[in-house]
This record gives C-alpha cells, sequence and structure tokens, in this order.
C-alpha cells in the first residue's frame, strides 16, 4: 500500500483500489459555483509544489477540455448537498480522475487537503524540486467527515510574541490537519499584542517589557533584553481572512479581570489604584499569576466595552472569549472600592465581584449577537444560556458546564496543555508540567463517560492549547506541538474507538508517512528518537505541577 494513502487525521473510510490518477501538464482543475475559494487555494499549492498549470475548467469531465488527452486526469471540486456540511468524499479514479465532493466548501476543502496528503510529502513544498517527477493519487474511495465541529488550537502571542507570518505559518499547518478553530490568546500580563485605536497606549506600552524570566518561575535566570510586538489592526484583518479562506475561524481572547497586568501598565487607572501606586507597574518579565488586576469599576467596564468593540470590528466569528482564568483576588480584598462594589451589589465576596465582572461581558456580548466563552472559572458565578466554557482545570468545569446546559471545549492541562513536556528524559529541552507522550496524547478522550448522551452533545469539542512562557520563537513552538497535534488532530477529527482500544502501532505506522510531510513543512517536530541536539537546552528549569512527577 502506497504510504501516501497513510492518512492523519484517519479518515472514516478508504478503499484503496490498485491504480492511480496522474497529474500531467494537461490535468485541469474543476471548482463548481461557490468553490472558488478552494480553487484557488489548491491550484496554489499543487501549482507551487508541482509546477503543473492546472488550468481552470468550467466542467468536470467534459472531452472537450481535455485536448485529446486519452486519459482525463483532472480534479473536480462539487458541492453535494446530502453531505454533511463539513464531510467530503474524494474517489480518485484512472478512468475519471479525482472528484472532492462536499457537503460545503469546508468539506471540499478538507477533501483537498486529503489529496494533498495522497500526493505524497512533496506537495507540501513551495516549489518543484524535481521537474522530471512523475505526479500520482493513488485510486482510493475515501468517505470522511470529523467527529467535533470544535477543533482547535490555542497559540498564547502574549508571553511570547510570534510574528504575523508565524501565525500565518500556523493557519497553513493547522489547516493541512483539519483543525478549525484558531484561539488567539492576544493579552496577558506579560504583553498585549492587538493595536485598538482608541487607546493607543496599550501596544505603545502594553506590548513591550524590558526583560523575561528564563524557565520556570522560580528560575534564577533571566533575560536582560526587551521583548514583545504587536498586530496592527490590518495585520488582524489579514490574518483573519487568511483563516478564513482555510475555513478556519479564529476565536480572539482578552483576559478579564485577571492577567492584565500590561494594559494596567499602559492605562494606570484599569488598577486598583487605592491598593498600589500602579503609575510604577511594568509590563510583566515574570511568569505566574499576578496580583495585578483590574479595578471592578464602571471606568475599566467602559474601557474594555471599548475594546472590546473594536475587536468585535475585527473578529467576525461567533465566539469572543473573555478569559477570566486566575484572577487573584488579593487587591480586592485590600481595596474599599472593589469591597463597596461588593456591598452594594450584593455580591458577598470576591468570587462575587469576578462573577459580576464575567457577566456585564456575557450579557454585552449577548446583545451585540455574540457568545462569551471563558476559562471554567467563570462557571462559578452564573452564566448566559450562549456562554460556553474551556474546561482547562481537568474535565470537572466541562462537565458540570454541560449538565447546566452550557456548550464545552475540552481542553483539560493534564491532557492537551501542548507546553507540557513530551518525554520523561533528560534531553526534554523545556521540562514543564506532565509528561505526556504522543501516545498519551493519542488516547486522550474528549468527552467524558460521566456524560450522558444529551449532555455529551454539548460538548463541542477539544481544543490543544501552546502556552509560551518557555517558547521565544517558533522553532520552540514546532518542537513543542509536533508531533503531538497530529495525535491531537486525529482525537478531534476521526471516530476513534475508547482510549484503550486506540490503534496506537497503527498511528505510529502513519506517523512514519506524516513525518515526511511535516519536514516538507519545515516542522521543527520532536523525533521519535529524541531531541535533535540544537534542540536540547540543558540547564532551563521547568515548572513542577502538583501531582505530576518530579522535574528533571
Ligand atoms: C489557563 O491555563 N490559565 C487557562
Amino acid at each position: 500500500m502506497s504510504s501516501h494513502r497513510e492518512l492523519i487525521p484517519a479518515p472514516r473510510n478508504l478503499v484503496a483500489g490498485s491504480g492511480e490518477v496522474r497529474l500531467t501538464a494537461h490535468s485541469r482543475l474543476y471548482a463548481d459555483t461557490g468553490l472558488e475559494g478552494v480553487g484557488h487555494w489548491l491550484r496554489t499549492v499543487l501549482r507551487q509544489a508541482t509546477g503543473l498549470p492546472l488550468r481552470e475548467v468550467r466542467e468536470f469531465g467534459d472531452p472537450d477540455d481535455t485536448e485529446g488527452d486519452p486519459e482525463y486526469d483532472g480534479i473536480g471540486l462539487r458541492l453535494d448537498p446530502g453531505l454533511g456540511p463539513e464531510e467530503y468524499r474524494l474517489v480518485s479514479d484512472p478512468s475519471s480522475g479525482v472528484l472532492i465532493e462536499g457537503g460545503s466548501a469546508a468539506g471540499v476543502f478538507w477533501g483537498a487537503q486529503t489529496l494533498r496528503q495522497l500526493l505524497g510529502p512533496d506537495a507540501y513544498r513551495r516549489a518543484p524540486v524535481r521537474r522530471d517527477r512523475i505526479w500520482a493519487v493513488p485510486q482510493v474511495t475515501v468517505e470522511d467527515g470529523p467527529r467535533f465541529r470544535w477543533r482547535g488550537l490555542m497559540l498564547d502571542v502574549a508571553r511570547h510574541f510570534m510574528p504575523k507570518e508565524g501565525v500565518l505559518r500556523y493557519l497553513d499547518l493547522m489547516a493541512a490537519h483539519k483543525l478549525n478553530v484558531f484561539h488567539f490568546h492576544l493579552t496577558d500580563d506579560q504583553g498585549w499584542r492587538v493595536e485598538i485605536e482608541r487607546y493607543p497606549k496599550l501596544t505603545e506600552t502594553g506590548s513591550w517589557r524590558a526583560r523575561t524570566k528564563f524557565g520556570h518561575r522560580a528560575s534564577p535566570l533571566w533575560e536582560e533584553k526587551p521583548h514583545g510586538g504587536f498586530y496592527t489592526q490590518d495585520d488582524i484583518r489579514e490574518i483573519v481572512a487568511y483563516a478564513a479562506e482555510r475555513h478556519i475561524s479564529v476565536v480572539p481572547e482578552i483576559d478579564v479581570p485577571g492577567h492584565s497586568q500590561a494594559a494596567i501598565a499602559a492605562y494606570p487607572e484599569l488598577g486598583n489604584t487605592d491598593v498600589i501606586d500602579t503609575t510604577s507597574l511594568a509590563v510583566w518579565g515574570d511568569w505566574g499569576i499576578s496580583h495585578n488586576v483590574l479595578a471592578p469599576t464602571d471606568n475599566t467596564l467602559r474601557f474594555y466595552e471599548g475594546v472590546f468593540e473594536e475587536v468585535l470590528g475585527l473578529f467576525p466569528g461567533e465566539f469572543i472569549h473573555i478569559g477570566g482564568d486566575e484572577c487573584a483576588k488579593e487587591q480586592w480584598r485590600a481595596s474599599p472600592t472593589a469591597q463597596a462594589r461588593i456591598r452594594e451589589l450584593g455580591l458577598g465576596d470576591e468570587d462575587g465581584l469576578q462573577a459580576w465582572f464575567v457577566r456585564h461581558f456575557d450579557t454585552w456580548l449577548t446583545a451585540r449577537g455574540r457568545r462569551l466563552v471563558g476559562w471554567d472559572e467563570i462557571l462559578e458565578g452564573g452564566l448566559a444560556p450562549g456562554a460556553a466554557v474551556s474546561s482547562w482545570r481537568g474535565y470537572a468545569g466541562g462537565i458540570t458546564a454541560a449538565r447546566a446546559g452550557h456548550d464545552v471545549v475540552m481542553c483539560p492541562e493534564q491532557q492537551v496543555y501542548l507546553d507540557h513536556r513530551q518525554h520523561g528524559g533528560p534531553d526534554e529541552p523545556v521540562p514543564i508540567g506532565y509528561v505526556r507522550t504522543l501516545e498519551d496524547v493519542f488516547r486522550f478522550e474528549p468527552v467524558p463517560p460521566e456524560l450522558g448522551p444529551e449532555e455529551a452533545r454539548h460538548v463541542l469539542g477539544t481544543q490543544a492549547n501552546l502556552w509560551t512562557e518557555a517558547m521565544e520563537d517558533t522553532g520552540r513552538v514546532d518542537y513543542q506541538a509536533f508531533p503531538r497535534l497530529a495525535a491531537f488532530a486525529e482525537v478531534a477529527w476521526s471516530a476513534l474507538p475508547a482510549p484503550a482500544e486506540r490503534d496506537f502501532a497503527g498511528f505510529e505506522r502513519r506517523m512514519t508517512a506524516h513525518y515526511g510531510r511535516l519536514d516538507a513543512l519545515g516542522v521543527g517536530y520532536r523525533p521519535p528518537s529524541g531531541p535533535r541536539p540544537w534542540q536540547r537546552r540543558p540547564g532551563v528549569l521547568g515548572r513542577p505541577i502538583e501531582g505530576a512527577p518530579p522535574n528533571v
């Protein structure tokens, strides 16, 4: 069997024949009305990789368009309303070419990604490497569709900024793995990364820090150089449009009321000025949970409504993430203003105050036709029915949320935090948290057995999270993300059996083919034999997590 048929994520059904469809200089590409975007994408990537013209034709299988080529070998893209929105059927037949039919443009696009895998690793290159090579699609019928509608990746660009080109590249990598939600963690204590026109200091001041902790938060090491950067509004528009071309929606995260020190450094009046002198606060260079959180005042609410107004203009998707995690309460306990607000509104305590803060933006977003999503701490105060929860502190938050009728994205840190180390050995360059191997991720099950079928319908899907405290550049991100993101993609897309019954040996065999694709894409993954010498980083301290094995 051709290794090119070793698809990742695994399709629902694949029937292989013994023939092949050759793509040649005569091969044409046909796209139905409504599929111009997918056609443009597919022609662009295949032209780059193959050098073949793949001219556009008006009809698929029209013999007049084949210029007498005896073997019609075109690619056709068609809509089939009988298929579900993200479902596709790919038939590669020596007598009729390659036909990809989908229930929507997204379905056809996922089918086009499968076609690229079937063509072999060189189909991922940006220019042809062998002019004389034969491009062949093995004879197959693939019927496929996703298990979950939310197949997410979160990228933290606040702890370490990833320049726009890197973000676009990650969108391409997501698309190649049929992932479709990009959770863009844009603000945190350590940096504010999105231009907000009415508050220019958020990026002028809030996007740079003077120095950065190297290693986990107890590490004595500092990198004494400024770090930062931000995306202009046009950069964001470009990223969102680029994602949309790849059928990926972007969920922006503006983290409130904790994880806000960069915003307070830019606009000191946002902080608890009756507790500390916020005018001396800088963008944080350390890791962990900062005590410097937003003051629960009307001024803060109006300020962030202004931020969210611009965010809504930039991000057209259904969901807006408001963070809501790890809000330290010390300053609110000490603040007469915060305490007065708790009394006035009968909120009980600081947890009630946090819930009030989240509910304000829940109502505000709902009134504007959007849905709030937040980390599972937001469950602690009562939410509008449309609000959704990112369950990160294990499954518990997700179970509670689903039982209360809220939609859930399962992203437990014990399973799918890809910043955690992927091997127990001493060579792991960033030895943080739990050891979570490729096999562990492959055996991750997003729907816990505690949920009945009705409750489980609230699990929109799952998401892998990449926090970047210890990933200062794209190479480090690649190492942490891959190959585990390929296993995660299979969990999110494929209808796998129960964890213990999953065929990891089979997955590893398919990964042998997939490493070739990742190599052609230039992904700096962790090889199965361990990190390459330049990927090691002796002496960097990891971050201990309670209950996890001790760090090296
Ligand atoms: C989180 O990891 N604080 C969501």
